[in-house]
């Protein structure tokens, strides 16, 4: 399909969900697809509709939100090839501080814990970054996501490490005892990363038990979450992890604009995930204001940040992964 096509194709399939309780979601997708039919008329939404957007931010939602299976596919696929790209480098600084805080000297499984996982293309890299460098260590990593169609999406994405017998994918319906169990018992008989995705709805593990993983991280998920869950969000993380948890999301600046705006322009779905993400991201000066002792910050270049929790140090951690999984049979 050429770009105008999928546009046109975008917007009639917005119209089809006026009135059914999406707006003003709709409404401002589709301003932003029409706008998007040429640079003249996305500058000049750039200039006349975004800065009211930003000042109602919490009304944004960007096209992947909405309930379109086949979009939402396409877009994971979109955001996932960007992200392979060498540079800008994308998930680059998620993926150095995985690695950096891996416990590479223990024989025991390390569980990390991936929120609004997608396609989980920081896996995918994470793991072949392991291969490259000869680090192998017990792993289980579960990617949570609530969008329908990811766990195709996820085995397309991670089919060649899996073909390569780097690491094992598969679909879990629950984080339980019995699944977390088998995928500790491959890890150790196979020597293998255990990749398995659990589509749910993050918030429903609120109830596990505290410090059940080593690490928590997230990609690109804060600005997604309503503005009266983020500290939720917060919560749920400071209950799970038992070592180290990363937030890392873009921050508000006018650059972001500009860059992606030119590297996405040939993928209209793409470039609507990053203008409209960049508009509901916090400023460099909100997240500032939410800095406490408990979270580090750090900003990068790109127009990234990483927020760092350290429950405990990566190379004396609450090992002990039978009492953490006995702990889960309770529940
Ligand atoms: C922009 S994508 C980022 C994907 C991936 N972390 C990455 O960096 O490539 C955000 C993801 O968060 C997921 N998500 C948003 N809200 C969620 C929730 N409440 N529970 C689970 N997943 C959620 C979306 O479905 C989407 O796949």
């Amino acid at each position: 399909m050429n770009r105008k096509d999928l546009l046109d194709q975008v917007i009639k399939d917005l119209n089809g969900i006026v009135g059914n309780g999406y707006d003003p979601a709709v409404r401002i997708n589709e301003k932003f697809f029409q706008a998007a039919h040429s640079w003249f008329s996305y500058v000049w939404w750039l200039l006349t509709e975004a800065p009211g957007l930003r000042k109602n931010r919490q009304e944004i939602q960007e096209f992947m939100d909405l309930p379109f299976l086949k979009w939402q596919a396409e877009t994971h696929r979109q955001l996932g090839r960007l992200e392979r790209l060498k540079f800008p480098g994308l998930i680059e600084p998620l993926k150095q501080a995985l690695l950096t805080e891996l416990p590479y000297s223990s024989n025991e499984p390390t569980l990390l814990l991936s929120l609004g996982c997608g396609t989980m293309e920081v896996e995918r890299q994470l793991a072949e970054a392991m291969t490259i460098r000869n680090l192998s260590i017990p792993m289980v990593i579960i990617g949570i996501d609530n969008s329908l169609q990811i766990e195709d999406e996820a085995a397309q994405n991670l089919n060649g490490l899996a073909s390569r017998g780097v690491v094992d994918f598969q679909i879990i319906k629950q984080v339980d005892h019995e699944n977390l169990t088998i995928l500790c018992q491959k890890t150790k008989e196979a020597a293998k990363i255990q990749l398995a995705i659990c589509n749910t709805d993050l918030f429903s593990l609120q109830d596990l038990p505290e410090g059940l993983f080593d690490m928590v991280y997230h990609s690109r998920l804060k600005h997604h979450i309503k503005m009266n869950n983020k500290t939720h969000l917060d919560e749920l993380i400071e209950k799970l992890c038992a070592c180290k948890a990363f937030e890392f999301d873009d921050y508000f600046s006018v650059p972001n604009f500009i860059f992606p705006s030119f590297i996405t322009w040939k993928w209209p779905l793409t470039l609507n995930g990053a203008i409209l993400s960049y508009l509901r991201d916090a400023s460099k000066k909100e997240l500032k204001g939410q800095a406490n002792d408990r979270w580090a910050l750090k900003f990068f270049n790109l127009g990234f940040y990483l927020r760092t929790l350290t429950k405990a140090q990566n190379n004396q951690p609450p090992r002990n992964i039978g009492e953490r999984l006995n702990a889960l049979a309770r529940f």
